[in-house]
């Protein structure tokens, strides 16, 4: 009896201590804010091996996400603010945001159903990106709880939301697992004919957050094809091989080792900015789509989905002129996103997959991100 009274107590002291190794980097005061009359909240997810990710209603924004490189220490790898105000101010980088209703470019901000014309948000130049002025990273998510490693974030975009026909009821599940991966799992209804395409805009430095660029990274991409864009970022429909060129990381590859080659696609885009498409096993839902290692601390990052592309953007647009958690900044390059997706674009493009959501159909996408170390 008392040798189980001691185990017990022995184990509640190492689970506590397990979460009491990770120094808690947000505070939830400076996200006290009112939007759309709703209070911005913090949420934190927490596994048995300490690892924590603090997500915000606003976005359903993931705002810091603690790994443990090879020593056991604890670093945050994903860029963002210290406050809402933050977040507010640097809207354009997205930075870890919920991604919808259509993850990336719509050219000229408009598509077909049928006979139906739709004219959408126009918010970057003259293309639609991410779902337009007020999209989904800018929406405040109904948030509960489910337990210490799981969130369910629900919104309800109405009819016409930045020109999107019907009313689309949107759910993510966020599960931190003791594997030390966060699954994300997203669904969708619609009561009209509409497209989707969610995602995640997570950008990680496998340093640590601010902690200097991501080109000594080494990413593996499970990728045989990309899809080509034009000057303005919007896929041609061309869906083009990465044999001999900058793009092929079927090899795990330094990230910044080509990132400056003299290549139309590698101007356009600063630096990487493109769909993959995936090599897709039939047999499996979800698969490996890629993996990215930093020896130094020896963190790897694996990202394993069952969507049909990942848009690979080394924050070819990152300036540094918004200052980040603890005051770090965030310049060239210094984040990498892996975007799951379906490619951009595609209600435009009929040799795409389809990305139309019918009334008796549900959208659902599974994306994994799983932390691990090697030496
Ligand atoms: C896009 C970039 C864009 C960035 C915005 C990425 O998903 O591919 O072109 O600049 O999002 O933060």
């Amino acid at each position: 009896m008392r040798t189980i009274f001691f185990s017990s107590i022995l184990a509640m002291l190492l689970f506590s201590c397990a979460g009491k190794t990770v120094p808690s980097t947000i505070n939830p005061q400076a996200f006290n804010k009112l939007i759309d009359g709703k209070k911005v909240m913090i949420y934190t997810l927490k596994n048995q091996k300490g690892m924590e990710i603090t997500v915000t209603n606003w976005g359903g924004r993931i705002v810091s996400w603690l790994v443990p490189d090879k020593r056991g220490i604890m670093e945050d790898v994903v860029l963002g603010y210290d406050s809402i105000n933050g977040y507010l101010n640097a809207k354009e980088n997205y930075f870890g945001a919920a991604i919808g209703r259509y993850g990336n470019r719509i050219a000229n901000g408009e598509f077909s159903i049928g006979d139906i014309k739709y004219k959408l948000a126009q918010n970057n130049g003259i293309n639609s990106l991410h779902g337009g002025i007020n999209g989904f990273s800018g929406k405040m998510w109904e948030v509960v709880q489910n337990d210490i490693g799981e969130l369910s974030l629900k919104l309800v975009s109405p009819d016409m939301d930045e020109g999107y026909p019907g009313e689309l009821s949107v759910s993510m599940i966020y599960r931190l697992t003791n594997d030390n991966e966060l699954v994300i799992q997203y669904e969708a209804k619609c009561d009209k004919p509409t497209i989707i395409n969610l995602t995640n805009h997570s950008y990680f430095n496998l340093h640590g957050a601010g902690n200097g660029s991501v080109l000594d990274h080494l990413l593996t991409l499970n990728a045989n094809f990309i899809t080509p864009t034009d000057s303005t970022l919007v896929p041609t429909g061309e869906i083009r091989a990465v044999d001999n060129s900058p793009f092929d990381f079927r090899k795990p590859t330094i990230i910044g080792s080509r990132i400056n080659s003299e290549d139309q696609q590698i101007r356009f885009g600063r630096g990487y900015d493109i769909n993959y498409v995936l090599n897709k096993n039939p047999d499996q839902n979800v698969s490996l789509a890629a993996s990215v290692f930093e020896p130094e601390s020896g963190r790897l990052l694996e990202v394993f989905t069952d969507q049909p592309g990942i848009q690979f953007y080394t924050g070819n647009f990152l300036d540094g002129k918004y200052p980040g958690k603890k005051g770090k900044t965030y310049g060239y390059r210094t984040g990498f996103c892996l975007e799951t997706q379906h490619y951009p674009n595609s209600p435009n493009q009929p040799k795409f997959p389809s990305v139309q959501l019918d009334p008796d159909q549900v959208y659902s996408h599974t994306c994994i991100y799983k932390f691990s170390v090697k030496s």
